[in-house]
């Protein structure tokens, strides 16, 4: 997977996503990452990347010109040669998948995550002050979406967010993919409980169970305590765990 970051500050998400699990998958060439400086795609004089929006109003509206000559600096370089042009005469052109981070997009979640994690390349646009000219979003066909219902300053963060989620998905990324299937919204629910040494730390010990070795009684304990942690703290998985459980 080839991911590219456009954004007013890329160093933010490059240095969020080289370090620990995906900046080891990066580095092992398990994915690669290009964030770029939408300043530096700019084409006027004062290198602007904004401007107040037609009709008045609060704050500035980033432009979409070089989000677009980001956009076409990309597809550029995955299509070297130009378009291919395949057996049935079609112009074969490899386009990324566009997802434009807002906080007036749709919702994230994982399931998102996982339909993502199978794109070859995507291509990340973070949006910043009251929005972005709407033109962009529908010249490159863009998803708009949520990391959820709060307001940051700007899209990098959530770029960031999106990007870690499917990142730890491709192959090889965790060191065993059961490591991501007992965990919180894989299966619908909330995790477990889990505990590590020591057996008992300022007088609060570790669930006897735990300790039992008896692997059936265990997973019915763990079951049990993530069916009752999803029901007191995400009533709403609850309800749809209860209608069709997994
Ligand atoms: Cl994608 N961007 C911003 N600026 N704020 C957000 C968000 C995105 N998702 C939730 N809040």
């Amino acid at each position: 997977m080839r991911i590219d970051i456009a954004a007013l500050f890329p160093d933010i998400c490059a240095a969020v996503l080289n370090t620990s699990i995906t900046g080891r998958a990066i580095k092992e060439g398990k994915a690669r990452l290009f964030c770029h400086q939408l300043r530096d795609y700019t084409e006027n004089r004062q290198k602007q990347t904004d401007g107040y929006p037609y009709g008045g109003g609060p704050g500035k509206v980033m432009f979409v010109q070089p989000i677009i000559s980001c956009y076409e600096h990309v597809l550029e370089e995955l299509n070297p040669q130009g378009s291919i042009r395949s057996a049935d005469e079609s112009l074969d052109t490899v386009r990324p998948h566009v997802i434009l981070l807002t906080p007036s997009g749709k919702p994230f979640t994982q399931a998102d995550a996982v339909r993502l994690s199978q794109e070859e390349n995507l291509f990340i646009i973070c949006g910043h002050y009251e929005g972005i000219d709407e033109r962009t979003s529908v010249l490159l066909e863009a998803e708009e979406i949520s990391i959820g219902d709060y307001v940051l300053t700007g899209g990098e963060l959530a770029a960031c967010v999106v990007a870690d989620s499917i990142l730890r998905l491709l192959p090889g990324v965790l060191s065993a993919p059961e490591n991501y299937e007992d965990e919180s919204f894989w299966n619908g629910l909330l995790e477990y409980p889990q505990y590590a040494r020591p057996a008992e730390y300022r007088g609060l010990k570790v669930p006897e169970v735990l300790l039992s070795g008896d692997h059936e009684k265990i997973r019915k304990w763990r079951q049990e305590k993530s069916l009752e942690k999803t029901q007191r703290v995400r009533p709403d998985l609850f309800e749809n765990h209860k209608k069709a459980p997994f």
